[in-house]
């Protein structure tokens, strides 16, 4: 997707679900979700979320969409032209750029997971979890993050991986590919889930996620929650407003928005269904980190029949949506350099896939030789997480859609949403106040 060249769109309502939806699920939901709920301390910090989710997140996808779709740029022009247009200041064209240096910083650390998926698809395949106990696999996973080298590899290939889908631009093929991968993923998870009923902490779980102790929610969880629900719908990052400019008129575009979230929202509860009855069974510590699924699901694989095969077609699924996710962070920093520079899309593929890659090392370095490097108390990994979902995506997103409910034409904004007189004013009301309202006031609550 060059916006310099001709502006094709997307061939048909299909074609655009899947490229968002292959942004939008990805290792967020499989992988950070359920461990920032266990260091949340449970329902709280899900329910939050959901509310996130529908209030804000929902608002500003669609307002993305719909900035993307009359823009027909890449997100830092579209947002200047429209703000011309609109008779605003151009330097509302800083969204766009916050959006693009965050999909960059994000890219970074996803990677360095990307890879461990990658290192967990072989040894599930090999068999390596068989007959292991939690003892046996925290220690396997604790030799890994111990090991520079290691994870090095991996991420190194990993970020390899989407680098080669950028430059030779088949990103198409593989969005189509996830018609096929996301119904599987979303069947693994439903095995794993029905996994957890048999472990006798299924009831717990569900209580763990969905029945709220309320004392624990303090300004960190509200941060989390919001953040989280920003990262798990590729929100701010100037991502889905470029493929709203591929997006054509007789899309809907709230039907849409509610399609996509419903699936990524679905896919993140198995997940935490899948997960949270194993930490259970098993007295695990939810609040271990990033590592939390590659402590738990192997206990499921190596304990269960046909484990092995199971394993690994789990971990080659996982891959390939946190493939479709990390190819749509990497596109726009690639089209900006394009843009910008002489570099052509494999020369500027290659400088934004290097510069990453190497942001990546410093970010696997936090899990062995500098996890002793701290700012603010955060090592780099935590720190680049931090910055990006907990402050750059929310202040983008809440950007995009001040802008989209202050700054333009509101008739015409109905009408492009397709709503009556009096579904607008609900669209009005949350667009205009709650979801703007929100963000600030998470916000506020941290200062
Ligand atoms: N939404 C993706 C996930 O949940 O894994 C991660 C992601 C992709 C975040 C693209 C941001 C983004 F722009
Ligand atoms: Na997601």
């Amino acid at each position: 997707m060059t916006s310099s060249h001709a502006h094709a769109q997307w061939s048909s309502r299909m074609g655009f679900v899947l490229a968002a939806t292959g942004s939008a699920v990805g290792l967020g939901n499989i992988w950070k979700f359920p461990y920032m709920v266990g260091q949340s301390g449970g329902a709280a910090f899900v329910l939050v979320y959901l509310v996130c989710i529908a209030l804000i997140g929902l608002p500003i996808l669609v307002s993305e969409w719909l900035i993307g779709r009359r823009g027909q740029k890449n997100p830092i022009n579209t947002m200047a032209q429209l703000a011309e247009q609109n008779g605003h200041h151009r330097s509302w064209a800083l969204i766009g750029g916050i959006g693009i240096l965050g999909a960059f910083l994000i890219l970074s650390f996803y990677s360095v997971i990307g890879g461990w998926a990658l290192a967990y698809m072989l040894d599930a395949a090999t068999g390596a979890f068989s007959g292991l106990d939690k003892n046996a696999i925290g220690a396997s996973f604790e030799a890994f993050l111990a090991s520079p080298g290691t994870l090095f590899g991996w991420h190194t290939a990993f970020m390899s991986l989407t680098a080669i889908v950028v430059a030779m631009g088949v990103s198409g093929g593989l969005e189509r590919g996830s018609k096929v991968m996301m119904p599987a993923l979303g069947l693994i998870l439903l095995v794993l889930v029905g996994y957890g009923t048999t472990t006798g902490s299924f009831g717990a779980a569900v209580e763990y996620l969905f029945k709220p102790d309320w004392s624990k929610l303090d300004g960190q969880v509200l941060l989390a929650a919001l953040g989280h629900a920003f990262f798990t719908l590729s929100l701010g990052m100037g991502i889905m407003m470029a493929y709203g400019s591929y997006l054509g008129q007789e899309v809907n575009l709230l039907r849409t928005a509610r399609t996509v979230v419903l699936m990524d929202t679905a896919i993140a509860l198995c997940a935490g269904l899948a997960i949270f009855p194993i930490v259970i069974a098993h007295g695990l510590d939810p609040s271990a980190g990033p590592g939390l699924i590659f402590v738990t699901l192997p206990i499921a694989f190596g304990n269960m029949t046909g484990g092995i095969v199971l394993g690994a077609l789990f971990f080659l699924l996982l891959t390939f949506a946190a493939l479709t996710s990390s190819i749509s962070l990497l596109e726009p920093v690639v089209e900006l350099l394009e843009e910008r520079t002489s570099l052509g899309r494999a020369g500027a593929t290659l400088v934004a896939s290097i510069t990453i890659w190497a942001l990546g090392i410093a970010a696997l370095l936090s899990f062995n030789l500098w996890s002793g490097v701290k700012f603010a108390g955060l090592n780099i990994f935590d720190l680049l997480d931090y910055v990006t979902s907990k402050f750059m995506l929310p202040v983008a997103g809440l950007g995009a859609i001040v802008f989209a409910a202050w700054k333009l034409e509101q008739g015409s904004v109905r009408q492009e949403l397709g709503l009556s007189q009096h579904e607008f004013k609900l669209w009005t009301f949350l667009s205009r106040y709650v979801a703007p309202l929100g963000v600030l006031f998470v916000f506020w609550h941290n200062i």
